[in-house]
C-alpha cells in the first residue's frame, strides 16, 4: 500500500517590541510581544532528496539537492533564512530529510516586525520534524542561521520572542542570562502598531555600524563584558576620553536598559501614563543619540502624540523605516487609526498600515 504523505503545518509569529531598542546584543533587556501576524509552513515528504521551497509571497520554486545544503553560499533571497536554518540543523548532526515546505506569511517584511525571524523559526521546527530542541536552543538556531549565514550580526530578541510568546503577555528578556519573566499589559491600554510603509536600504549596514561603535564605546571600560555592565555614572566619568559617537551610542543603550527596568514596574503598577512617558523618552534617545530613526517614523511619532488617549509612542525595530509602536487606550483607538492615517498620509503621502496587536502564543506545531 502507498505510504499517504501528511501534511504537517507549523506557525510562528511576528513580534512587536514595546521596549528595550538595540540593547540585546549588548546584553541588555528587551520587552517584546509575539503578535497574531506570522509565517505558516505546510511541510510535505518528497521523493527526491531535495529542499523544495515555494512561497506565497515570491514567485517560483526553488528546489535544493540536500547533499549540497552544508555547503551553501547565500543566494541574495528570501529562502537564505531557510537554507541558514536548514544549515545550522545540519550542524547538529540532524539529517535532513526530503522536503517541500509551502512558505506563507502574514508579517509585511521589512517592517520592523521580524519577519525573518517568524520565517527562520518556522522553518526550523519543519526541518527539525520532531527532534527535540529546548526553545531557547531553539532560538539560538535560528539566531546563528541569521548570524551565519545571511549574515546579520543580530541579537536574540527576535527569535527568543517568536519562540516565547505568549498570550496576553509581553516577555521581559535579559539577553545575558537568556531568560525571560512574563508581564501583563495594563488593562486601560492597547498596543497599537503603525506602519510608516518605507524601508530604507541602509538598515542592515547602519546596525553593523550600530554593533561596531557599542563595542568601541566597551572597549573603554576593560574587564566589561558588555554595555549592560557600565552604569551612566561611570560613563560620564569616562566621556572625556571616548570619541563623540560611541559615547551617544553607549548613552541609549545605559539609558535604554534603565527605561525598560521603569517601565517594568510601571506596567505592573498600572500606570500608563509612565509606560507612555518612557516609550516615548526611548524613541527620543533613538532619535537623537542612536540616529536609527528616519524622517518617517518621527513624523508618525510626532503625529501620534498629537491624538487624544495615546499614552506613548514609539519606533519598534530595527529602525530606518517600518513601524512605530503606540500605547492607546481602548476607546481611542479608532480615532488614532483614522487621525494618524490622515496625518501621516498628508505629509508623506503614503497610506499607513495600522494593526491592533494583541500578544500571542510562540511557535508551534498546528496540525
Ligand atoms: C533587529 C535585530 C534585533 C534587535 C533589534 C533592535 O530586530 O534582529 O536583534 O537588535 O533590531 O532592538
Amino acid at each position: 500500500m502507498a505510504r499517504t504523505s501528511r501534511i504537517k503545518h507549523y506557525h510562528a509569529p511576528g513580534r512587536v517590541n514595546l521596549i528595550g531598542e538595540h540593547t540585546d546584543y549588548n546584553g541588555g533587556f528587551v520587552m517584546p510581544i509575539a503578535i497574531a501576524m506570522g509565517t505558516d509552513i505546510r511541510a510535505s515528504e518528497v521523493k527526491k532528496p531535495v529542499l523544495h521551497l515555494t512561497s506565497a509571497q515570491y514567485p517560483g520554486e526553488m528546489i535544493f539537492p540536500l547533499e549540497a545544503i552544508p555547503s551553501m553560499k547565500k543566494t541574495g533571497a528570501w529562502v537564505d533564512y531557510v537554507l541558514g536554518v536548514a544549515k545550522e540543523v545540519a550542524a547538529l548532526g540532524v539529517e535532513l530529510r526530503p522536503m517541500k515546505l509551502e512558505v506563507s506569511s502574514t508579517v509585511p517584511t521589512g517592517s520592523g516586525l521580524s519577519s525573518s525571524a517568524a520565517l527562520e523559526v518556522s522553518s526550523a521546527l519543519a526541518l527539525l520534524d520532531g527532534w527535540e530542541l529546548t526553545k531557547l536552543d531553539l532560538a539560538k538556531l535560528c539566531q546563528r542561521a541569521e548570524r551565519n549565514f545571511v549574515g546579520m550580526p543580530c541579537g536574540i530578541m527576535d527569535q527568543y520572542a517568536s519562540v516565547h510568546g505568549e498570550e496576553h503577555k509581553a516577555i521581559l528578556l535579559d539577553c545575558r542570562s537568556n531568560t525571560h519573566q512574563l508581564v501583563p499589559i495594563p488593562a486601560g491600554a492597547e498596543v497599537v502598531v503603525s506602519n510608516t510603509m518605507v524601508k530604507h536600504e541602509l538598515g542592515s549596514s547602519a546596525y553593523r555600524e550600530r554593533v561596531a561603535q557599542c563595542a568601541e564605546a566597551l572597549s573603554h571600560f576593560p574587564g566589561r563584558q558588555a554595555l549592560r555592565d557600565v552604569t551612566l555614572g561611570e560613563l560620564e566619568r569616562a566621556a572625556a576620553g571616548i570619541a563623540e559617537i560611541p559615547l551617544a551610542r553607549a548613552r541609549h543603550v545605559i539609558l535604554e536598559d534603565l527605561r525598560v527596568e521603569n517601565f517594568l514596574t510601571a506596567a505592573q503598577q498600572g500606570d500608563l501614563e509612565t509606560m507612555g512617558r518612557l516609550m516615548v523618552e526611548s524613541h527620543r534617545s533613538l532619535q537623537h543619540d542612536y540616529e536609527v530613526s528616519c524622517e518617517e517614523l518621527d513624523s508618525m511619532v510626532d503625529a501620534a502624540l498629537t491624538i487624544e488617549g495615546v499614552y506613548g509612542s514609539r519606533m519598534t525595530g530595527g529602525g530606518f523605516g517600518g513601524c512605530t509602536v503606540s500605547l492607546v487606550a481602548p476607546e481611542a483607538v479608532e480615532r488614532f487609526e483614522k487621525e494618524l492615517a490622515a496625518k501621516y498620509e498628508a505629509k508623506h503621502g503614503l497610506h499607513p498600515a495600522i494593526y491592533r496587536c494583541t500578544p500571542s502564543a510562540g511557535a508551534r506545531r498546528v496540525a
